[in-house]
């Protein structure tokens, strides 16, 4: 099973957005997947239609009450089940704390999922936290998405740095791709053009601005569900393509 997550310190640069959609393309590609949201905003279990009162508190399968079957749920795209989010993750961080192997936390509790499924996605919250290194452990790839700006950039090499640290970290695979770019603003054009040397891509993933992802909130729903043919949908078709091949 691959895991993939989508990471970046920085907060409201399209994780949850990316994530989402690329759940839904990879299932609607023949992959079971199971989308993680481990934010306890639980925009993604959101966008997948998941009603804010599910009954099983997600902390629970963290701290060993509960089982991961028993919060999965299947969403209306064969081949995808959401484990949502609520705020009861908030208090991930000191059960993390404690745990004193907490490393492999999330190997243990996912290795029983690999029968069901090909693809795991993990959505989660913007920070350097034990979660995130819980994350950089067990993934295969990080998905990063880049605001088309200079502090992004910057951003980026830091994380790069920061991923020397660990030989487990070191072999992840990065994906950097961008997000929200207006192609009419000549910052955007020069950042991109620019970042080749930063993110090592001479041709990168360009997530457009696109009032379509904005969309998702009022239909709930990842893009494809709506509005299948737009160059918004196409984008992030071809991040799929991408993560394939990464894979
Ligand atoms: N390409 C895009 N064009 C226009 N709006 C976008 C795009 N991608 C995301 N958005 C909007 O930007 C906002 C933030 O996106 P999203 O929630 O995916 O970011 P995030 O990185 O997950 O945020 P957080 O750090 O809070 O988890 C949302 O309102 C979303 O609808
Ligand atoms: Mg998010």
């Amino acid at each position: 099973m691959k895991r993939i997550a989508f990471f970046n310190v920085k907060g409201g640069v399209g994780k949850t957005t990316s994530a989402v959609n690329i759940a839904w393309l990879a299932a609607q590609d023949d992959t079971n997947t199971i989308l993680w949201d481990l934010d306890p905003q639980s925009c993604a279990s959101w966008y997948m239609g998941i009603a804010d009162d599910h009954p099983n508190k997600s902390i629970n399968i963290f701290k060993g009450k509960t089982p991961i079957g028993k919060l999965r749920l299947h969403t209306t795209q064969p081949r995808l089940s959401v484990i949502p989010a609520d705020l009861s993750l908030r208090k991930l961080e000191a059960i993390l704390a404690d745990e004193a192997k907490s490393e492999q936390l999330l190997q243990k509790l996912t290795e029983h999922l690999s029968e069901q499924s090909k693809l795991l996605i993990f959505d989660c919250a913007p920070a350097y936290s034990k979660l995130s290194e819980n994350l950089f452990s067990n993934c295969a790839v990080l998905a990063i998405p880049l605001l088309p700006s200079p502090l992004s950039l910057r951003s980026y090499s830091q994380l790069k740095e920061f991923l020397q640290r660990k030989k487990r970290w070191r072999k992840l695979t990065l994906q950097p791709f961008f997000t929200m770019v207006d192609r009419r603003r000549k910052i955007h054009n020069d950042v991109i053009k620019d970042a080749t040397n930063v993110i090592g891509d001479d041709d990168p993933i360009v997530i457009p601005y696109a009032s379509e992802y904005e969309k998702m909130g009022i239909h709930q729903a990842p893009i494809h569900a709506f509005a299948p043919a737009t160059q918004a949908a196409k984008a992030y078709e071809l991040l799929w393509e991408r993560l394939k091949a990464r894979n």
